[in-house]
């Protein structure tokens, strides 16, 4: 659905190339997670996988549609709705309703059919009793769900999540990543940018940034369980994964294959039985 063939990026010409060599394909109802350290060039490859930015080398399409093509491009910003980290930056309406309704007149949806998904998001985000209320008004935790209603709004076919939950309370976060897995299991494709290794177990493939260019694609069980790799990429292997790499090194290695939470706990039992 989206492909990225020999992808490079660089802000101004006499910038270092903020993306280089990128080969890369998303594919349709897939739940991909991008993880990398700070400045590994995550959001930059969000941007240009929704036609925000454009390849200073190599070719994206997006549904055989391409960026370059001005007619294209407001079709594929459309699909592929993104939600960044801060949400206060996605805010552009007075109040609730305008800010979701201002993404759909752009894009041209008829006025009828404005209200209709109008009415639709907000029930399902709980915005409605709130809807001429200044977004300004609302939590952080709210203003995260008014970006994603205003996304949703826009039926997409793939979603991407720009480190979406690193600004958001415990609770809303966690809210947040049953959004992403519900939305998934509509059908929805998913793309998890994140630095954080904890909120990796739903996604399907991960493939990990470093300096701009992909070190490692792969299934979460395979990179989770690679703690080198994950420290050479600047990243911190999840809580689970760091236990299992203690009780390894003091002898315990049939606890090898347990990265989850689960597997660590099943795997700790059976050899306390064994003893
Ligand atoms: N607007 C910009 N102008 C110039 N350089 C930028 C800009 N945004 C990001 N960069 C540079 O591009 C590289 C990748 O950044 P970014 O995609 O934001 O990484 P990440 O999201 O993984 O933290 C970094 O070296 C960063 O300094
Ligand atoms: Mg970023």
């Amino acid at each position: 659905m989206i492909n990225l063939k020999n992808i490079f990026y660089q802000y101004s010409k006499n910038d270092n190339w903020a993306l280089q060599e990128i080969n890369l394909s998303i594919f349709p109802g897939e739940w991909v997670a991008i993880v990398g350290s700070n400045g590994s060039g995550k959001s930059t490859l969000a941007k240009l996988m929704n036609g925000l930015l454009i390849p200073t080398r190599g070719e994206i399409h997006f549904f055989g549609r391409n960026p370059c093509n001005e007619n294209d491009l407001w079709e594929i910003r459309r699909m592929v709705g993104i939600v960044f980290q801060n949400p206060d930056s996605q805010i552009v309406g007075n109040t609730i309703e305008d800010d979701i309704a201002f993404s759909l007149e752009n894009i041209g949806v008829p006025p009828v059919e404005i209200d209709k998904r109008l009415t639709e998001v907000m029930d399902q985000f709980q915005l409605y009793p709130l809807k001429n209320q200044s977004p300004h008004t609302l939590s952080p935790g709210q203003k995260q769900k008014l970006a994603i209603a205003g996304v949703l709004a826009m039926k997409p076919k793939a979603v991407i999540f720009d480190e979406a939950s690193s600004m958001q309370s415990p609770k809303d976060a966690q809210e947040l990543y049953r959004m992403m897995s519900d939305l998934h299991q509509q059908g929805t494709t998913i793309v998890q940018i994140t630095h954080e290794m904890e909120d990796l177990y739903g996604c399907e493939r991960i493939i990990v940034l470093q300096d701009g260019m992909v070190k490692l694609e792969g299934k979460p069980g395979e990179i989770l369980a690679n703690t080198i790799m994950m420290k050479e990429a600047g990243l911190i292997p999840p809580f689970a994964v760091r236990i299992r790499d203690s009780l390894m090194e003091s002898g315990y290695d049939e606890i090898r294959n347990a990265i989850t939470p689960d597997q660590l706990v099943k795997q700790i039992c059976i050899s306390a039985l064994k003893t």
